[in-house]
C-alpha cells in the first residue's frame, strides 16, 4: 500500500487489550471530499452511486481500506467489502479469514474499525452541524450529564454490532450509565450489559467506538487519532 496517496487520512494500531492479551484492531479516519475512487476500491466494489450517496460511499470504503490494510498488510485494491442482507458490510481479505469491519460516514468524514471476530466492534459519526434536537430515550437516560449527540452515536454504534441498525425498538439501545475518563465519555448500556462505548468529540463530528465492556484501550493512543477529522 502506498501511504502517501491517503492524505489528510490517518490510521492507528488501537493497544486494545482483553485479560491482558492485545487484541489487534485498527481504526481509520478519513476527511477527502472524495468524488471519485482513486484506485483503492476493488474491482466488485465500483458502484452507480452519484452525488451524496457516492461521496459517502467513497469516504467510508477508504477509511475502511485503510484501517483493513493496515490490519492485513494487504493491498487496498485486493481487499473487498461486501454487503450483508441487513446492510451490515463484509470483510474479504485474502490470506485472512475472522475479521470483520464497522464503517459510518458523514459529509465527507469517515471512520472505520477493523477487529477480530471474536471481539465485536462498532463505530459511528455524526456531524453536530446537522444534529437533530434528540430527546432521552428513558427517564434514566434524561438524568445523564452527557452530550446527547455522543450518546446517539453511542447507540447507533451498538446498533452495528448488533447487526440490526435501527430497525429495532429504540428503548432496547438506551444508554445505563455515563463517565469521563482523560477527556472520553465511557458509555454503558442498560440492556447489553457487556458492551460499552468510547465517545468523543472531535472538532464539529461526534464519534463513538463500542467493545466489549471488559476490554481496555489505551485512550492516550485514541486520542491521537482527533486531528483528523477535526
Ligand atoms: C445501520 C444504520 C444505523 C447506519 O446509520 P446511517 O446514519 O445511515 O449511516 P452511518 O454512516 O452511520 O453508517 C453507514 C454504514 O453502516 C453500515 N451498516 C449498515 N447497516 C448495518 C447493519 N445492519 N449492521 C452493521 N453495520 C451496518 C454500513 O457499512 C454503512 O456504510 P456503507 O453502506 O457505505 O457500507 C442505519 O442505516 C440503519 O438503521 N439501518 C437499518 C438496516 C437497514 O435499513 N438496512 C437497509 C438495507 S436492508
Amino acid at each position: 500500500m502506498t501511504r502517501m496517496e491517503w492524505t489528510n487520512s490517518r490510521y492507528l494500531t488501537l493497544p486494545v487489550t482483553r485479560n491482558e492479551q492485545l487484541v489487534p484492531v485498527v481504526l481509520a479516519v478519513t476527511s477527502l471530499p472524495l468524488l471519485e475512487p482513486i484506485g483503492f476500491l476493488h474491482p466488485e466494489e465500483h458502484t452507480t452511486l452519484t452525488g451524496e450517496a457516492l461521496q459517502h460511499y467513497l469516504s467510508g470504503r477508504l477509511a475502511a481500506k485503510l484501517a483493513a490494510s493496515h490490519f492485513t498488510q494487504v493491498p487496498a485494491a485486493e481487499i473487498c467489502i461486501r454487503t450483508g442482507v441487513f446492510g451490515q458490510p463484509l470483510l474479504y481479505c485474502p490470506g485472512h479469514s475472522n475479521i470483520q469491519v464497522s464503517i459510518a460516514h458523514s459529509g465527507s468524514h469517515a471512520i472505520a474499525v477493523v477487529f477480530p471476530e471474536g471481539h465485536p466492534m462498532g463505530v459511528d459519526i455524526e456531524d453536530t452541524r446537522n444534529a437533530r434536537l434528540l430527546s432521552p430515550l428513558t427517564p434514566a437516560e434524561a438524568t445523564l450529564a452527557a452530550d446527547p449527540l455522543l450518546l446517539w452515536t453511542a447507540r447507533e454504534a451498538l446498533s452495528k454490532v448488533l447487526k440490526t441498525g435501527l430497525t429495532i425498538d429504540l428503548e432496547l439501545l438506551a444508554v445505563a450509565a455515563v463517565s469521563f475518563e482523560s477527556g472520553f465519555l465511557i458509555v454503558t448500556f442498560a440492556h447489553f450489559p457487556q458492551y460499552k462505548a468510547i465517545s468523543w468529540m472531535a472538532g464539529p463530528m461526534a464519534c463513538s467506538l463500542v467493545l466489549p465492556l471488559r476490554s481496555e484501550i489505551d485512550l492516550a493512543v485514541l486520542k491521537t487519532l482527533t486531528y483528523p477529522v477535526s
